[in-house]
């Protein structure tokens, strides 16, 4: 007769194909850590609800913990023919424990069990995405540190725009990286509500003391809804769409960094041992990491859609649709995990090629704003100042000159108001400088955003 736990119902054994189809165990034995702490903290309020006798309660627990310890060093391996982790551990249980074994699952099911076991695992990564976020930030801004007067080009539409600096434009991803570090205590918020008592669900009538469960846990609070408890997956979608936006800005990280890299920038060299080569261009040297979470973007955000699809039509409570929610959220956690954790070496082993930065800089006028800027403090209005500067960009493209080689003669042919000083005024150093305000570039003004932002991330406890 049938092996599985439900067999009483069935007349005969399931096809061993849909067995093997129905069967999670290959993706939800990870889990295994978190069934069994569940578990404990299910078994421990049980005995002492009395609503199983409190010295099995006891024997469950060190049973439950034998389990663990086994797993952990090796001595017991996962059963591939198990239908799912829940099923494994509960198995195990009852061969090692006998009869005590089978009370475990009194006033549980299945389904808040793995809406608990999902809570518990996604607890954990997420404060260890966070930990990792937290740490490429400290890295970003260790670097920007270091560059808060290496002018570089600003760019809108990929052309040379306005100078700033390479500090200000490694502080911009800092701030991004920190929005992405709050989304993931806010999201850590809402997940932390314990579902186990949602029973299958519709609780049950067993007297259960389901905050002392909670406590028990490390919960914050415990749902309230017994068919919202099983049938929740906000949490695994809003974990998700964090990572999916943390993905977001590692890849127009890696976007610029593979621009940076090309001969045609040449402003950093990532260190030999985060690029590769070409098995036939002996000259090649790729940034083959940035290109690979460029790729594995596109894999979180199919998870993000797979997770968003495969809730969307469901009627309440728990539907076995729902098994499909862990490989999704597994991919995405991996998948940010890795990134994060080969991106931080990369950036802090690169080297920055200052000079390559400023002499960029240095060319496409990209001083014209303030050359206009500077009529305008002398008293013109900003549209007249933009066209007499505008003429003078032709001229001096005309003559293959720049604004700062241009004759002051040229300058008072078309304004008066130019003098001498306009070459102080437009030289690349003064436009870094006097964009002093808050926000802005200056290193004075970057200094600024970085204490400020090293007091917000003090104050995000995770
Ligand atoms: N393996 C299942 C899952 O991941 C566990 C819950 C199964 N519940 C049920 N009633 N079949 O969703």
């Amino acid at each position: 007769m049938s092996k599985m736990m439900w067999a009483g119902r069935f007349s005969k054994e399931v096809d061993s194909k849909v067995n093997d189809f129905n069967s999670s165990i290959s993706f939800d034995a990870r889990m295994y850590k978190f069934d069994i702490m569940g578990s404990i903290a299910h078994a421990t309020m049980l005995g002492e609800q009395n609503i199983i006798d409190p010295e099995e309660s006891k024997v469950i627990i060190e049973g439950l913990k034998g389990i663990l310890s086994d797993i952990e060093s090796g001595k017991l391996s996962f059963d591939p023919n198990a239908e799912d982790i829940h099923m494994f551990v509960e198995a195990e249980l009852t061969e090692r424990i006998g009869d005590a074994g089978k009370r475990l699952h009194t006033a549980r099911s299945r389904n808040d069990q793995v809406a608990l076991d999902i809570k518990l695992y996604l607890k954990h990564e997420t404060v260890e995405i966070a930990a990792l976020t937290k740490e490429l930030i400290t890295t970003v801004i260790d670097i920007a540190k270091q560059h808060l007067d290496t002018v570089m080009p600003g760019y809108t539409h990929l052309q040379r725009a306005q100078p700033i600096t390479f500090a200000h434009h490694l502080m911009a991803y800092a701030q991004m990286l920190t929005r992405d570090l709050t989304r993931l205590h806010d999201c850590l918020y809402r997940m932390d509500v314990m579902p186990l008592g949602s029973c299958a669900l519709a609780g049950t009538t067993y007297p259960l003391n389901r905050k002392r469960t909670a406590e028990l846990l490390d919960f914050r609070e415990i749902t309230m809804n017994s068919l919202d408890g099983v049938s929740d997956r906000d949490f695994c979608i809003e974990l998700c769409s964090c990572i999916s936006i943390l993905m977001m800005h590692l890849s127009r990280f890696s976007e610029e960094i593979i621009m940076w890299c090309s001969w045609e920038f040449k402003f950093i060299e990532l260190d030999d041992a985060y690029s590769t080569g070409s098995s036939i261009m002996p000259q090649k040297k790729n940034p083959d990491i940035t290109e690979l979470i460029r790729g594995k973007t596109a894999r979180v955000y199919g998870d993000l859609q797979t997770l968003l699809t495969m809730m969307k039509g469901l009627p309440l409570a728990y539907n076995k649709d729902m098994q499909e929610d862990k490989e999704a959220i597994f991919d995405a956690v991996d998948t940010v995990k890795l990134c994060i954790s080969t991106f931080i070496p990369m950036l802090a082993t690169m080297t920055v090629n200052k000079q390559n930065m400023r002499t960029a800089a240095a060319k496409g006028f990209i001083n014209a704003t303030d050359c206009a800027d500077y009529l305008v403090k002398k008293g013109l209005p900003f549209r007249t100042a933009y066209k007499i500067t505008g003429t003078l960009v032709a001229l001096c493209i005309e003559k293959n000159t720049t604004l700062e080689d241009l004759p002051l003669s040229e300058y008072k042919k078309l304004c008066d108001t130019f003098d001498s000083d306009v070459y102080e005024a437009i030289s690349l150093d003064t436009c870094v400088m006097q964009r002093n305000v808050d926000g802005g570039p200056a290193p004075s003004a970057v200094k600024r955003q970085i204490e400020a932002l090293e007091n917000t991330l003090n104050g995000i406890a995770f």
